[in-house]
C-alpha cells in the first residue's frame, strides 16, 4: 500500500489513512470470503486500543506482566547485547508504556514509535515529550504489517526494532518469517542493528483459553468493538448485539483464535456490498500463534538474524529474544 506521507508539526508522520480505498477493499474482501475474516490490526481503533490496555491489566492475561518481569530482571544483560545509542523503533507502540522502561539503560539517540492507531499514538507521544524533553521523537502512524517502508526521518543510525507483547503471533508462521526478513533488511538499511522481540510460548490450554476469554468480558468487548470500527470504516450496519465473542486456544494449530459468532441469521450491508450470515457463522478476527523456544530461534535464523539470545521467565510462559542483523 502506498500512501501519501503527510508531515504534521511536532515530529508526527501520518502514513496511514482510515478512509483509504485500499483499506476498505481489504476489509470487504475478508468479509465476503467463504470463511469471513478481518485482520486483527482492525481491532485497534481508539476505543480498541483502550480496551487492549484494559486486557493487559486482567488477571487472566499473563503476557504483559510476564514480559515486564523478564525485562525488569534481564534488562542489564539485554543492554549489553544491544549497546547504547540506537534509534529505537517501537513497532505497535500503542500507549508507549514499554519502551520508556528501556531508556535509562539503552540511552537511545532517537525514539521512533510506530502504530496504526494515529489518535492513540498522538496522545501517548504528547505525554512522552514532557517526560523526556531532550530525546528526539519521530512518531509514525502506519501499517507495518505488509511493508516496512520507514520514512527518511528515521535516519540511518543503528536501529533496534522493538516488537514486544508477542504481536508477532498475529502472523501465521510463513508470514512471520517474511515479516522478520523485512525487519532484518530494514536493520541493514541503517548501520547494522537488531531486534528485541517478545514471544508467547506454548502452554497449557486452560491458561490460554482463559487469557482469550476472560471472566469480565473485556476481551469480548475488544473483539466486538471491531464491528463498530467496521461500521465507521465501511459505513456498514453491524449490530453488535447480533454477535458473540469466541476466544480459545486451538491446540492442533498452535494458536489462540478469536472469532465473532452470529447469534441469529443476520444481514449486514455497506455501500457497495452486503452479506448474509447464518446463525452460528463466524468471522475470524485474530490468530495468535504460540512458539517453542527452539521453534522461534530457528525462525530468527531462517530470517537471517544472528547471535540470538533468549530470556525466559521461571514458568516458561513468555520469552524475550535479541538478535542481530549482520551488516
Ligand atoms: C497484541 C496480538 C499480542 O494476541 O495476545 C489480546 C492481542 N487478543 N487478547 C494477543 C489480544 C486478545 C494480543 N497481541
Amino acid at each position: 500500500m502506498t500512501k501519501p506521507v503527510e508531515h504534521l508539526p511536532d515530529g508526527f508522520i501520518q502514513a496511514f489513512h482510515q478512509n483509504d480505498a485500499a483499506i476498505r477493499d481489504e476489509v470487504m474482501t475478508g468479509l465476503l470470503a467463504a470463511e469471513a475474516r478481518v485482520a486483527p490490526k482492525f481491532l485497534y481503533d481508539a476505543l480498541g486500543s483502550k480496551l487492549f490496555e484494559a486486557i493487559c491489566e486482567l488477571p487472566e492475561y499473563y503476557p504483559t506482566r510476564t514480559e515486564a518481569a523478564i525485562f525488569a530482571r534481564y534488562l542489564p544483560a539485554m543492554a549489553k547485547a544491544i549497546g547504547v545509542g540506537v534509534t529505537l523503533v517501537d513497532l505497535g507502540a500503542g500507549n508507549c508504556a514499554k519502551a520508556p522502561r528501556l531508556f535509562d539503560v539503552l540511552a537511545p539517540r532517537h525514539y521512533v514509535p510506530v502504530d496504526i492507531s494515529a489518535d492513540f499514538l498522538r496522545d501517548a507521544v504528547a505525554q512522552l515529550k514532557c517526560r523526556f524533553p531532550d530525546l528526539p521523537i519521530t512518531a509514525i502512524s502506519m501499517d507495518f504489517s505488509s511493508a516496512m517502508a520507514l520514512p527518511d526521518a528515521v535516519g540511518r543510525d543503528r536501529r533496534l526494532f522493538f516488537y514486544p507483547g508477542s504481536s508477532i503471533g498475529n502472523f501465521a508462521p510463513d508470514a512471520a518469517l517474511a515479516f522478520l526478513r523485512r525487519l532484518r533488511a530494514a536493520c541493514v538499511e541503517g548501520d547494522g542493528g537488531g531486534l528485541l522481540i517478545g514471544v508467547d510460548l506454548v502452554k497449557d490450554k486452560r491458561l490460554l483459553d482463559a487469557a482469550y476469554d476472560d471472566a469480565l468480558g473485556v476481551t469480548a468487548a475488544f473483539n466486538l468493538n471491531l464491528l463498530q470500527h467496521l461500521n465507521a470504516l465501511l459505513g456498514a450496519d453491524f449490530d453488535v448485539r447480533d454477535w458473540r465473542h469466541r476466544g480459545f486456544f486451538n491446540v492442533a494449530a498452535g494458536r489462540a483464535e478469536m472469532h465473532l459468532e452470529a447469534r441469529r441469521d443476520v444481514c449486514v450491508a455497506w455501500p457497495g456490498g452486503r452479506r448474509r450470515f447464518a446463525e452460528g457463522e463466524l468471522i475470524h478476527t485474530e490468530s495468535s500463534y504460540k512458539y517453542t523456544r527452539e521453534g522461534f530461534l530457528q525462525l530468527l535464523e531462517e530470517a537471517g538474524f544472528v547471535a540470538s539470545r533468549a530470556w525466559i521467565d521461571e514458568r516458561a510462559w513468555f520469552m524475550v529474544c535479541h538478535a542481530r542483523a549482520p551488516h
